[in-house]
């Protein structure tokens, strides 16, 4: 597999969860990361845990993704740091349980607007540079993308919409040398659902679900692949999950 030493790898919603973890996975391989969300005293925080811990850059961009421009200008400061761009992890996401019913227009444009919207505008961003490096683009999909989510339509269909994306995506710029890789976790403990409700790192028992590290390190494995390929998707289940389901 490639060496991912001296990479540069812009991460979205680095200030928690799987984000955080890809970002200590990444960084133990020897990547320069760029560590974009919107809590900024965070990445300070993590950037500086992991510039102690690693021989890297770490570098904290404040950034909603839903802001365009401020998702260019998050781009161009890491191109414009280290000359150009390897990978992108498109992870920010969020989730707001609620029925369709009664779901308010802010719950479902909130979701819509991170969770696709986002990732749309960070691609676009980084597909230029990563032209030139035969780069890699990550997305963070979900279980819930793949199979019907009678608890959450809303949120189920963003990352059905992630999916579909990053396949076709992977269609129009695998000719150009772009990797474009999607994971699907189950349940994972991280502040997931926070935003409404209980996070998943109170719902679930330590030991019970997924660990954000496991997903850390399937994306830097999707990373290392070298030449002409992709781990086009890869689904990274807690074991019980057919049990529940
Ligand atoms: N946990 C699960 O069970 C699970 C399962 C399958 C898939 N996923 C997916 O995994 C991804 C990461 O979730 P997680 O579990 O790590 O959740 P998390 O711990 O809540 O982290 C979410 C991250 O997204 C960032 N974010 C939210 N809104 C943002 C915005 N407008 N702009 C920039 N960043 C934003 C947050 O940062 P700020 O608040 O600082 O902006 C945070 O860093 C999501 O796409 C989620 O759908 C999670």
């Amino acid at each position: 597999m490639q060496s991912i030493d001296g990479n540069t790898v812009v991460i979205t919603g680095a200030s928690a969860g799987i984000g955080r973890a890809t970002a200590h996975a990444v960084a133990t391989a020897g990547a320069n990361v760029v560590l974009a969300a919107r809590r900024l005293d965070r990445l300070e925080d993590i950037a500086t845990t992991l510039e102690r811990e690693h021989d890297i850059t770490a570098t904290p961009v404040s950034t909603d993704v839903t802001e365009r421009k401020q998702v260019d200008e998050l781009v161009e400061a890491a191109v414009d740091e280290h000359g150009a761009l390897d990978a992108l992890v498109n992870n920010a996401g969020l989730v707001f349980e609620g029925e369709v019913e009664t779901m308010d227009d802010e719950d479902y444009h909130t979701m819509m607007d991170v969770n696709t919207d986002g990732m749309f505008y960070a691609s676009r961003a980084a597909l230029p540079h990563l032209k030139k490096t035969d780069g890699t683009v990550v997305f963070v999909a979900s279980f819930a993308g793949q199979y019907p989510r009678s608890s959450n339509p809303v949120y189920a269909a963003t990352k059905w919409w992630t999916r579909g994306f990053a396949h076709s995506l992977q269609g129009q710029v695998g000719g150009d040398g772009v990797a474009v890789s999607v994971v699907n976790p189950s349940e994972v403990r991280t502040e997931f659902g926070s935003g409404r409700g209980e996070q998943s790192k109170d719902r679930y028992d330590e030991g019970a679900v997924t660990d954000p590290e496991a997903i850390g390190a399937a994306i830097r494995f999707m990373l290392r692949q070298e030449d002409v390929d992709t781990v086009s998707e890869m689904n990274l289940y807690r074991r019980d999950k057919f049990e529940t389901f």
